[in-house]
């Protein structure tokens, strides 16, 4: 059994505890807007913040987030920046197919909270753990500092 708070709930989960935690999330919590991509760390579709951190999902251990705070793309909009970014994201149309966006949002919201003027080189970091097939990367870059504004 591991206990975690999830978007601000008390919940927990009887899956073995090296289940990785988007598997919980997703087949367990029934939250799907966190997406499965690789499945081995090198995508960041799945990345969600623990404890205010980006973290993917798919290679982080259930047991690894026990009586911590996990945030998914379903909460983030009641957050001052997650609300901003996403609002950032429609504004400029970030969004092609769509399918790693609640990862590349997560991980902008955890940027700006850490910096919140960042430079490109400071958005190239934090988001080079974060791949779009479509290749939005501009609009994405664009789109952090309109957040930042
Ligand atoms: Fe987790 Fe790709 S699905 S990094």
């Amino acid at each position: 059994m591991t206990r975690f708070i999830l978007n601000g709930q008390k919940v927990n989960t009887s899956l073995p505890e090296d289940t990785p935690l988007l598997w919980v999330l997703r087949d367990g919590l029934e939250l799907t807007g966190t997406k499965f991509g690789c499945g081995m760390g090198l995508c960041g579709a799945c990345t969600v913040h623990v404890d205010g951190v980006a973290v993917k999902s798919c290679s982080t251990p259930v047991s690894e987030v026990a009586d911590k705070h996990v945030t998914t793309i379903e909460q983030i909009g009641r957050n001052r920046v997650g609300a901003a970014v996403q609002a950032a994201w429609q504004k400029l149309d970030v969004v092609q197919c769509g399918y790693c966006q609640s990862g590349q949002i997560m991980a902008a919201t955890a940027l700006l909270a850490k910096t919140p003027r960042p430079s490109d080189a400071d958005i190239d970091a934090a988001m080079a753990g974060n791949l779009c097939r479509c290749a939005t990367y501009v609009r994405i870059r664009a789109a952090i500092h309109e957040a930042a504004k």
